[in-house]
């Protein structure tokens, strides 16, 4: 347990994940502050933040505290036409009445400069299910063979689905921060390996899926309303349970770009990065 700053970070007994509690974010959080919750978001990969209650004007400044969001879909990102809330429209609205995502998936990867992180804000969930569940990309990486991993190492996929548009990249991602080599392919975004054939391609990433996909890499969130998760999209895969039926479900959501990201592909100032 880390209590330094007066934020306390407290590692889950799973492959990744920590929870956080004493984050102020109305009153604005000190440089130190922001130190401790990016060095936790890059050694936990996940943090979960109990009762946050974030307002919109919260989450997006929270948001921004670990990069640009997403203002106006530079990036295609909203190829589900989710609605959008917000000044500039910063905020997805996840309704189970549009979708579930239930496939694992790292969000938006079919985008040719994906998102390093997102901030769920949870609004309304079931009583009985709708967890969600994550993976550890480098633990997936480092549980693989010296033979696959050397095999894996130097191949590019296509990530994308026919309603998404598609991009290229590599299978391991070194993680720009920690240096890690993580696994970056999915069930729900990864289409093919470039220059195989189809069938070495899909006979690969059968194999690549089933592998990330087990139990001992993932943790999992029971969410009440009013929690918030913040994840690194750069080495880990989500996965949304379906099982709560009709219920209502709707989660916030900020996607987290590198700085000058998204600046860059709308010309448009997005909200700073906020240390104070
Ligand atoms: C997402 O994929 O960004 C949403 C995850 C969830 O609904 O729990």
């Amino acid at each position: 347990m880390d209590n330094s700053r007066g934020i306390t970070v407290t590692p889950l007994p799973q492959s990744l994940g920590a929870t956080v509690s004493d984050v102020d974010v109305r009153e604005g959080l000190s440089p130190d502050a922001v130190k401790t919750l990016h060095d936790a978001w890059h050694r936990h990969q996940v943090l979960f933040f109990p009762q946050l209650n974030l307002t919109q004007e919260e989450h997006i400044a929270f948001g921004s505290v670990f990069g640009e969001l997403s203002a106006v879909s530079p990036a295609k990102d909203d190829y589900r036409n989710l609605k959008k809330i917000g000044p500039k429209g910063e905020i997805f609205v996840l309704d189970s009445a549009d979708k579930r995502a239930d496939v694992w998936h790292s969000d938006v990867s079919f985008t040719k400069v994906p998102p390093i992180g997102s901030l769920l804000s949870m609004k309304v969930c079931p009583d009985k299910g709708g967890d969600t569940i994550w993976s550890n990309q480098y633990a997936a990486y480092d549980a693989l063979s010296p033979a696959m991993r050397s095999l894996v190492n130097g191949l590019d996929a296509e990530h994308g689905r026919s309603t998404t548009g598609s991009s290229i990249h590599p299978v391991v991602l070194r993680h720009t921060v920690t240096g890690r080599p993580a696994l970056y392919v999915s069930r729900g975004f990864t289409a093919r390996i470039v220059g195989f054939t189809a069938i070495e391609s899909e006979g690969l990433l059968a194999l690549l899926f089933r592998h990330c996909e087990q139990p001992e890499f993932q943790t999992r969130w029971k969410w009440h309303a009013g929690d918030a998760v913040l994840w690194d999209n750069r080495c880990t895969m989500h996965y949304a349970v379906n099982d709560y039926g009709d219920a209502a479900r709707q989660i916030h959501r900020v996607t987290i770009y590198s700085p000058g990201v998204v600046s860059a592909a709308t010309g448009q100032q997005t909200a700073a990065v906020k240390a104070a």
